[in-house]
């Protein structure tokens, strides 16, 4: 048997949106966006939703556009996608790091208030494989210290937790449309927001720093643009927006197939020795990202190896941020520092993880992985 890691879930409305949209004259940001964005903020709840090009390109731009820069501290967490950190020190920035909960594999928030200096600027915690930070007690934190606070969401669209929504107490949260994400154009992503400052800040420096983007050039009688501010070139396409727009309105069916996946994965994995799963904390919606197992350190790459032979699509989210050669290099980064997202980062497996994925898939999984650990 083949078991993919991963299928999208993109149907034949959405690529009849997109046909749509490619034989429109318009392909850069403009209606199709509009569209797009007034949806995503009504389905995160959120007053604004601005379209981008990656989540990276999201990270990136909510700390700029919040003034994060040289000079800045950022606390973030070791146990992400490097998308997370890099985004900080593409701000001018540096990521300063706390440790996580080994249970969640989240930020301890317990631990991030000791990390606060006078240069600290931003909390970017990250809400890893859908289960979201506790955001409460961030929440507080960021207030008492004059904080912001920017969520990596990536994971997380359709996720809460204690009733709360990504971007509900913090300055931002940003999401990502990336190839395996729960909504998908391949390459994607935005910044949701209640802060209409902030949302009209990100619309400029999405697209150079110019005062009117090429919807606005191209509508009505002629008007030059000026341009204020230095930006970036980061804003979402009308063929994206379309690929896009139609997934929304599927987004909690298709957690809950995940969620079903999941529990299948726990029953069939239960009692295994050498096995454990990272845990859900009592009042989470957890969007059921990602599904993962930690094995013994000594025996990770060997299972790995295992299921790869066994046709079974698999991944490793993640090995912690600090140990990555240009963080060690640049910054001194060395193991023992973040002793709870190494110990993930060295005994975590991804297992596949999708609404398209059949029960028989899920046991096959389950019967190769129980096979490994048992060898
Ligand atoms: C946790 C996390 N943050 C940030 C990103 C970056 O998003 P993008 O790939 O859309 O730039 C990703 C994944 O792709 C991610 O998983």
């Amino acid at each position: 048997m083949q078991v993919e890691f991963f299928k999208h879930n993109i149907d034949e409305g959405d690529i009849a949106n997109a046909a749509e949209a490619l034989r429109g004259t318009f392909l850069t940001t403009g209606a199709w966006v509009e569209r797009f964005e007034r949806d995503l903020a009504e389905f995160t709840g959120r007053s604004f939703a601005v379209g981008l090009t990656s989540g990276t390109a999201g990270l990136h731009l909510a700390l700029s556009a919040l003034g994060v820069g040289p000079g800045d501290e950022v606390i973030t967490t070791p146990m992400s996608f490097v998308a997370t950190a890099n985004a900080v020190i593409l701000s001018g920035a540096r990521p300063v790091f706390v440790d996580v909960e080994p249970e969640t594999g989240n930020l301890d928030a317990g631990l991030v208030e000791a990390a606060v200096t006078d240069r600290t600027k931003a909390i970017l915690p990250v809400h890893l494989y859908g289960v979201m930070c506790d955001m409460k007690r961030l929440g507080e934190v960021a207030r008492r210290r004059g904080l912001f606070l920017v969520e990596d969401a990536a994971h997380a669209l359709e996720a809460r937790r204690d009733g709360i929504a990504p971007g509900e107490v913090s300055n931002a949260a940003v999401l990502s449309f990336y190839a395996t994400k729960s909504i998908t154009s391949g390459e994607g992503g935005a910044v949701v927001t209640d802060d209409a400052d902030l949302a009209a800040r990100l619309r400029i420096l999405r697209l150079h720093g110019m005062s009117k983007g090429a919807a606005e050039r191209h509508g009505g009688p002629w008007e030059h643009y000026d341009m204020p501010v230095v930006g970036w070139k980061y804003n979402m396409s009308n063929i994206q927006a379309a690929i896009l727009v139609g997934q929304l309105p599927r987004v909690h069916a298709m957690r809950a197939r995940r969620e079903e996946i999941a529990g299948r994965y726990r029953e069939g994995l239960a009692g295994i020795s050498g096995l454990a799963a990272p845990s859900i904390p009592q009042g989470c919606l957890s969007a059921h990202h990602l599904f993962t197992i930690h094995v013994a350190p000594c025996r990770r790459d060997a299972v790995l190896a295992d299921l790869v032979a066994g046709g079974i699509g698999v991944a490793v989210n993640y090995r912690a941020i600090h140990l990555m050669k240009y963080y060690r290099e640049t910054f001194s980064f060395a193991e023992g520092m973040f002793p709870a997202a190494e110990a993930i980062g060295a005994s975590t497996i991804s297992l596949p993880l999708y609404p398209k994925l059949t029960d028989e898939e899920v046991d096959y999984v389950i019967g190769a992985v129980r096979e490994s650990i048992k060898g």
